[in-house]
Formats: structure tokens, C-alpha cells, sequence
């Protein structure tokens, strides 16, 4: 065999969608697998910035892994309010960056968080405030080098409209499912961009539509949860009826 290899696509056999002009910028390649470490990088330097001697965030999942990791990175004390039915993963995730968790009821995260900002003078990052989803000020300036990467690939400035969707869980897991096949593992919100874009089939205007999927399917509640069974015979007779069962012909 020669080398490099070269791999190309059987072009006459592939079905006609995987040309389409949608394209994903898969977040979950960044260091904590989500979008938030675009913000985390700006929010953590702000905490520095301010010479707090740590972060206090209120999140589920996403937000308060990376906020942690970051904080890690830059020195700070870490810690996250987490929410006592986050994923299994949770919590090793958290540990992992040295944080101190307390899962605590929703309502009741604000007014802690509000006294541990107070009180040891931490810096919050949150993406929520108890007033509306206005978030860190320094948010926006993370996020938008989703657009100057956009930019960067395609040649062209992003361009975005103004107008919101409401999505489905089902249409978010049908979505899902449909990156899945295309190679692409997302969380089930993360799936929101392309479900909204399919709500609104067939696209209108010229050009790539590029769909951000914010994270990673490692994240998602379940993940965790369903151990996988060992055959039992482990032998020939059981591995068919695995795969019939699975809708593969054995003929
Ligand atoms: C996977 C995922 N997508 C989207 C969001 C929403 O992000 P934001 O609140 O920054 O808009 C979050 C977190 O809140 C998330 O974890």
C-alpha cells in the first residue's frame, strides 16, 4: 500500500444530502467539550483582571466545568452551584478541575451565590443572573469568535437574522440523530441549531448556513447510566441473534 493513502468518497453512491450546503462548527472539540470555554477564557481573565481570589458559578453542567477549568488554569479558587439532578458525570467532571461542588436547590443558588460573591470577594460568571439571561459582560466577546472563525472559513462576514425559533425535544433528538449519522455526537440541546433549521426546510437565500452545535453527546443526563451487557454465550449463535435483532441479514 502506498503512503499517504489517499481516501475520497464513492461520489456516484453517496446520498445527495451530504453536499448540502449546511455546515456544523462542532464546539465540543474545545478543552472542556463545549461552547462555554469561548466565554470561560474571557470571564476567567475578567475574574484576574479584578484580582479576585476565585469564581463562583451557578450551573449544571457546561458552564460550570469549563468556568472551573479555566479557573484552574489561571490559579483561581473555584466553585460551582451545581444542581442536585445533573448528569452522573457530573460530578467527577467538577472534581477533576479541583472545584468545590454544592448542589443545591435552583432557588436557592442566586442568593448563594450573591453571598459567596459578597462575602469572599470571588468574581460570579454565570450565564444567568436571578434577573434574566444577560450573563458575564465579557460573554459576547468569547462568543463571537464563532464568527470570525465562520468568517475566516467560508470568506464571507456571518451574517445572522433576528428571528427565534421554538424547538421541540423531539425535533432536537430527530436533529441529533441526524448529525449522529453524519459522524457528529452532539447533546441533545446542542442539536437546537439544526432542528430550528429543519423547522424552516428548505432553507432560503445562497450560501453555506452553518449550525452551531454547542457540545458534546458525552453530557447529555443519561450518559452513564446504560453499562453495556456482556453476550452471554459469547459465541457465534448469540452474536446472530444480536445482529438479526439489529436488522442486519445474515444471508
Ligand atoms: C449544550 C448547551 N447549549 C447551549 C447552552 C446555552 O448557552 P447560553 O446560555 O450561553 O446561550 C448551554 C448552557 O446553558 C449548553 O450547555
Amino acid at each position: 500500500m502506498a503512503y499517504p493513502v489517499e481516501v475520497d468518497y464513492a461520489y456516484d453512491d453517496v446520498p445527495s444530502t451530504l453536499f448540502d450546503p449546511t455546515r456544523d462548527t462542532d464546539e465540543s472539540r474545545n478543552p472542556t467539550w463545549s461552547h462555554k470555554d469561548r466565554l470561560n477564557r474571557c470571564t476567567v481573565s475578567a475574574a484576574l483582571g479584578s484580582g479576585a481570589q476565585g469564581i463562583v458559578v451557578a450551573s449544571s453542567g457546561n458552564h460550570g466545568a469549563s468556568a472551573a477549568a479555566y479557573a484552574a488554569r489561571a490559579g483561581l479558587r473555584r466553585v460551582v452551584l451545581a444542581s442536585a439532578g445533573a448528569p452522573p458525570a457530573v460530578q467527577s467532571f467538577l472534581d477533576a478541575y479541583g472545584a468545590v461542588v454544592l448542589p443545591v436547590p435552583e432557588h436557592e443558588r442566586w442568593s448563594l451565590m450573591r453571598q459567596i460573591v459578597d462575602r469572599l470577594g470571588y468574581h460570579p460568571v454565570s450565564n444567568l443572573t436571578a434577573a434574566a439571561h444577560t450573563g458575564h459582560a465579557f460573554d459576547p466577546e468569547g462568543y463571537k469568535t464563532v464568527a470570525y472563525e465562520i468568517c475566516a472559513e467560508l470568506g464571507v462576514p456571518a451574517q445572522s437574522g433576528g428571528r427565534a425559533l421554538r424547538v421541540s425535544d423531539a425535533e432536537m433528538a430527530a436533529a441529533r440523530a441526524e448529525l449522529a449519522a453524519g459522524g457528529l455526537w452532539a447533546e441533545v440541546s446542542s442539536a437546537a441549531s439544526l432542528a430550528g433549521l429543519r423547522q424552516l426546510a428548505p432553507p432560503s437565500g445562497e450560501g453555506a448556513l452553518v449550525c452551531v452545535s454547542t457540545s458534546s453527546g458525552f453530557k447529555d443526563m443519561d450518559v452513564g447510566t446504560n453499562p453495556l451487557e456482556p453476550l452471554s454465550p459469547p459465541d457465534w449463535a448469540t452474536v446472530a441473534g444480536r445482529l438479526r435483532a439489529a436488522g442486519i441479514s445474515l444471508a
